[in-house]
């Protein structure tokens, strides 16, 4: 059986603020490893097909507005419950509140805008990888 894979996504406040390489960097440091890279300015109809389960919430619109503002680094990256180990690397969701040692935790905060900026995605089961992976490494 193949490793399993996830998605993870440096977000446009990450690249913007020249993250990604420290970023990357963790994701290696932990033992996983990256299988494929693009850098990509998303258009608002893959955003929203990444983000469907949001949609109607209040915080859809902000989100496709800033994850569309610049260009995003998209990563393959596999290794045994790399899903798991990379939304743990990540840290939770509200970068103010996420543990030190996490990504959002060490790296972010909050902008005071309508969304979290938050650095990173990460696919959070086998069946949001997959299907990720199939909109962002088409
Ligand atoms: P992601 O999908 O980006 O990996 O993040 P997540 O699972 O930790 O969080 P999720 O609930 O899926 O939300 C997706 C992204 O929307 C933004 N968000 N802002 N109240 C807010 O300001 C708010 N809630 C969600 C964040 O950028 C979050 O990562
Ligand atoms: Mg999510």
């Amino acid at each position: 059986m193949s490793a399993e894979e996830t998605l993870i996504l440096v977000k446009p406040d990450g690249v913007a603020r020249g993250l990604s390489g420290e970023i990357l960097r963790r994701v290696e440091a932990k033992g996983y490893r990256i299988t494929d890279l693009r850098m990509v300015t998303a258009s608002r109809e893959l955003l929203a097909e990444h983000y469907a389960e949001h949609e109607g919430k209040p915080f859809f619109a902000p989100l496709l507005e800033f994850m569309s503002s610049g260009p995003i680094v998209a990563v393959r990256a596999e290794g045994d419950r790399v899903i798991e180990g990379f939304r743990s690397l990540a840290g939770a969701t509200d970068p103010t509140t996420a543990a030190p040692g996490t990504i959002r935790g060490d790296l972010g905060r909050d902008w005071g805008v309508a969304v979290q900026q938050n650095l990173v995605h990460g696919s959070d089961s086998t069946l949001s990888a997959e299907r990720e992976l199939a909109l962002w490494f088409a």
